[in-house]
């Protein structure tokens, strides 16, 4: 049976030099029982704690216990320790105590529902776990735990060295960037968080549909949000834009520019240099989240805003995804001056990340890993890509339209108005398959009928399979 915790105490001393020995711990025990904050029966701390807490040896600490002892005050058991005397033998139960207040919460963000096991999961924004290059990721691994420097600190804006090589990249894609303006976070969410945490600005502008783990972290944080509404088979409507930019005024927009998630849909040129002259002219900065470059081939790299509009762009990107999804290593690129502060507020929160996972990324990145991983990556998804829009074409009644991003992880299924996505949603999941309905992902009123579908994640014959019995659930609804 294990022991009982022992009762700490307070030792004081009357001394007018305020030291203790032997006299103050006697006292002090012989105060505490007259106060009765010593139960009989409760256990007193051992010897050797009492000897450290307090500086004293360890003989003088046993002769106060001794002569406590002496005093029928306290009562020694062997190998048990030092207890308070008269309870016939038995340690004393803690007395019992009021239940403490629990701590308040906020109403939780309206998170979508993970994805329950067992089922398909269509709308999936991972890569396939099978193209991921574990082994590889081993090797980098072990070599960075062999060497002795990069284990031991950790510097708050991020591992240099994977800093570096992320602006290198950045930089043969057409984007001017050192590292020095680069921050390195927990996954592009870290990202957001840090800027939506920094920003001095109490709105920010989404486009609706968007990111809902985005969207719900600015709703979090307190910030107002103008949805700029976004159909992904008619572009953007920037005369809308601009005017409800114009009437809210927000701080800054956060745009998704490539393959958006949940549509799909990517900025023309023309529209990112629109944005840059509105953002001039009316004052909100430009965030922009990258997230599914690098995923397919066939597009290369697409213009991005960072590009066009220069320094000012905040930038954000991450490995998670094309690398593996629990290395949680993502980055900001911010302009020089704002680096600091952004810091800062990084500190604030992690102190800094596990570099450790940066540096592994960093070997993996120097080794040319990368990039030889990224063709194999490529190869793979643009066959699942052209594979699911001809299943798509196959499969699924032609009143179903979808997007053809031509990169990224997702496309959007616009669904007949006539079908209850929410019966659609228990239907497929009667039928084994998961998809993941949209409500998180609009800022007021859905001006879109439909879900996210992920090519990336199932292997094609499941693919298939689930929309199969996609298609099952839309015929049970009058669809075919
Ligand atoms: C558009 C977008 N941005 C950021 C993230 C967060 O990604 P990470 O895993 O790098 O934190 C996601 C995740 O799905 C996303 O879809």
């Amino acid at each position: 049976m294990s022991r009982p915790p022992y009762v700490s105490f307070l030792v004081r001393s009357s001394r007018p030099d305020g030291r203790i020995g032997a006299a103050e711990v006697v006292d002090s025990v012989l105060r505490e029982l007259g106060l009765g904050r010593l139960p009989a029966g409760s256990r007193l701390p051992p010897v050797r704690v009492l000897e450290q807490e307090l500086g004293l040896s360890k003989n003088t600490v046993q002769a106060a216990y001794d002569e406590l002892v002496a005093r029928g005050a306290l009562e020694s058991r062997e190998r048990e320790g030092v207890f308070v005397a008269g309870a016939r033998g038995e340690s004393a139960l803690p007395p019992p105590v009021p239940a403490p207040a629990m701590l308040a919460l906020r109403p939780a963000p309206g998170l979508p529902p993970s994805t329950p096991r067992g089922l398909l999961p269509l709308s999936m924004v991972f890569i396939d776990p099978a193209l991921l290059p574990r082994e590889k990721l081993e090797e980098c691994t072990r070599s960075v735990l062999r060497s002795p420097g990069v284990a031991s600190l950790y510097e708050a804006q991020g591992y240099l060295p994977l800093r570096q090589a992320v602006a290198a990249r950045l930089a043969a894609r057409g984007m001017a960037v050192d590292a020095s303006h680069v921050i390195i976070t927990t996954g592009s969410q870290q990202a957001i968080d840090l800027v939506a945490r920094a920003t001095a600005t109490p709105r920010v502008a989404v486009e609706t549909p968007v990111y809902s783990h985005a969207r719900l972290l600015f709703e979090s944080l307190g910030l107002g949000l103008t949805g700029l509404p976004l159909d992904p088979f008619a572009g953007l409507d920037l005369e809308a834009w601009e005017a409800l930019l114009t009437r809210d005024r927000p701080g800054f927009l956060y745009a998704i520019t490539s393959y958006q998630n949940p549509t799909g849909y990517s900025y023309s040129t023309h529209e990112l240099v629109r944005l840059c002259e509105l953002s001039a002219r009316l004052g909100f900065a430009l965030v922009e989240d990258d997230w599914g470059s690098d995923m397919l081939s066939m597009g290369g790299y697409r213009p991005t805003l960072r590009q066009i509009g220069g320094e000012p762009v905040l930038y954000i990107n991450s490995f998670t995804k094309k690398l593996l999804p629990s290395l949680r290593v993502g980055f900001l690129v911010a302009p020089p001056a704002l680096v600091p502060t952004l810091v800062a507020f990084k500190r604030l929160s992690t102190l800094g990340n596990p570099w450790l996972t940066e540096a592994i990324v960093a070997e993996f990145l120097e080794r040319g890993y990368y990039d030889a991983h990224l063709t194999s990556l490529h190869h793979e998804l643009d066959a699942r890509y052209a594979l699911c829009l001809a299943a798509l074409r196959e499969i699924l009644p032609s009143s179903v339209r979808h997007t053809t991003p031509g990169g990224g992880p997702t496309l959007w299924l616009e669904i007949p108005r006539e079908v209850d996505l929410a019966q659609l949603q228990r239907s497929v999941i009667s039928r084994g398959v998961h998809i993941e309905l949209s409500a998180g992902h609009f800022q007021g009123p859905a001006h879109l009928h439909g879900f996210r579908i992920g090519y990336a994640y199932l292997a094609p014959d499941a693919l298939r399979r689930a929309l199969h019995r996609l298609a099952e659930a839309l015929a049970e609804q009058g669809v075919r």
